[in-house]
C-alpha cells in the first residue's frame, strides 16, 4: 500500500497528492516550515495524514531548533503548523498532543527532548494505522454484500497514515470475502475521487468506477447502491459532520432514497468542544481551483468565485458514525461521547 507521509530520521518524506495519478513524485520536507507549506498547498490532505505530518513537523522544528531558545522556538513551531488548515482537527489534536508531552518534559536535557517528541510523532503514526483497522473492522459488517458503495472525496490510505478510514470500511469488507464494487464521486474541485481514490483503490484491485459529482442522486436512487461511506474532517458534539463540500448533497440524496449514510473516522476527528457544526470553521480555498484545471481556464477571465473546501451535514442525515471503538448511532451526543471516553 502507498506510503502516504514517513519519518526518515531527518526529515519527512511525503508522497506529492498534488501530482497525483499522472506521477509519483515524493517531496522530503527537511523543516518544519517545509512540512507546513506542504500541508497548506495539499501536498498532504486528508484529516489524520494532515494530524501525523503536522505531528512530525513539531518533532522536526525541535530536533532543529536552537536549544538556547527552545521555549519560543517551539511556540512558533506549532502556531506556523497550526495556520495552516482550518477545518480538520486532527491538525489540532495532534500539535496539541506534542504540546502536552513537550510541556511533561520541562527541565530535561535536550537530547532526551528530541527523542521523545520523534517518538511520540511515530507512535502518531503508527497508531493512526491501527486506528484505521480498527474503524475497518467495525463497519465492515454494515456494508451490504453484492451492492455498490458510493465515496466522496479521498479517504483513504492517501488520507491516512495507511488503510483509509471510508476506504478502510471498505477494503475491510473485501478482505471479510464481500463481493462490492466502488463508485467514486470525482470530488471537484480538487478531484480528490477522480485522482486519488480511483488511483488507490485501482492499486488494490478493487473495482472502482469514476462518476461526476452531478450523478450521485441518479445512482443513489437507482437501487444500485448499498450505502455511502465518507470520511470527516471535524465532528461536533452533536454528530454534524465537516467533510469535503459535497458531501452535504450526497447524504441528503441519499435520506431521500433510503440508503444508509456512514461516517468514518477516528476519535482523533471528534470535536466535543462544539455543541453544533455550526460552529466548525469552514476553510475558503483559491479561486484558481474552480476557474482553472490544471491549470488550464474553464470559465471566463475574471470570474467571481467561492471556493468553500468543506460543508456540514446535520446529524438527521447520518445513519451511523464509524470509529475505532464502535458504531455510533442517534443520539449522538450521547454516543459519540460515550465512546470518547471509553479507553
Ligand atoms: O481538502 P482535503 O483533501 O484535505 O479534504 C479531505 C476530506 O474531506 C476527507 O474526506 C477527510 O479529511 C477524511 S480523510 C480520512
Amino acid at each position: 500500500m502507498v506510503e502516504t507521509v514517513q519519518w526518515t530520521g531527518s526529515g519527512v518524506v511525503m508522497i506529492d497528492q498534488t501530482k497525483l495519478p499522472r506521477v509519483e513524485e515524493f517531496v522530503t520536507c527537511t523543516t518544519y516550515q517545509e512540512v507546513a507549506h506542504a500541508i497548506r498547498t495539499m501536498v498532504v490532505r486528508g484529516a489524520p495524514a494532515i494530524g501525523v505530518s503536522a505531528a512530525m513537523g513539531v518533532a522536526l522544528g525541535v530536533l532543529k531548533a536552537d536549544p538556547a531558545n527552545l521555549d519560543s522556538e517551539f511556540e512558533t513551531i506549532c502556531s506556523t503548523l497550526a495556520a495552516t488548515r482550518p477545518t480538520a482537527v486532527n491538525l489540532f489534536w495532534a500539535i496539541d498532543r506534542m504540546k502536552r508531552l513537550y510541556a511533561s518534559l520541562q527541565g530535561r536535557p535536550i537530547e532526551d527532548i528530541r527523542t521523545a517528541m520523534v517518538a511520540e510523532a511515530q507512535a502518531v503514526y503508527r497508531e493512526d494505522i491501527a486506528i484505521n483497522r480498527a474503524i475497518g473492522a467495525h463497519g465492515a459488517p454494515l456494508v451490504p454484500d453484492g451492492k455498490t458503495v458510493l465515496t466522496h472525496c479521498n479517504a483513504g490510505a492517501l488520507a491516512t497514515a495507511g488503510f483509509g478510514t471510508a476506504l478502510g470500511v471498505i477494503r475491510a469488507a473485501v478482505e471479510a470475502g464481500k463481493k462490492i464494487d466502488v463508485f467514486s464521486d470525482e470530488t471537484r474541485p480538487f478531484l480528490q475521487g477522480a485522482r486519488l481514490t480511483v488511483w488507490e483503490l485501482q492499486q488494490d484491485g478493487i473495482p472502482v468506477k469514476l462518476i461526476t459529482d452531478n450523478m450521485a442522486g441518479h445512482f443513489l436512487k437507482s437501487g444500485r447502491i448499498g450505502c455511502v461511506v465518507v470520511g470527516a474532517d471535524r465532528i461536533a458534539r452533536n454528530g454534524d459532520v465537516a467533510n469535503k463540500v459535497g458531501t452535504y448533497g450526497v447524504a441528503v440524496l441519499a435520506k431521500e432514497n433510503n440508503v444508509p449514510f456512514y461516517v468514518a473516522a477516528p476519535i482523533s476527528t471528534l470535536d466535543l468542544s462544539l455543541s453544533s457544526g455550526e460552529e466548525i470553521p469552514i476553510e475558503e480555498r483559491p479561486g484558481s481551483e474552480v476557474t482553472e484545471v490544471f491549470g488550464v481556464p474553464v470559465a471566463p477571465a475574471g470570474t467571481a468565485v467561492e471556493n468553500p473546501a468543506f460543508d456540514v451535514t446535520p446529524n438527521r442525515y447520518v445513519t451511523g458514525i464509524i470509529t475505532e471503538k464502535g458504531v455510533a448511532f442517534a443520539p449522538f451526543e450521547e454516543s459519540l461521547t460515550r465512546l470518547a471516553k471509553e479507553n
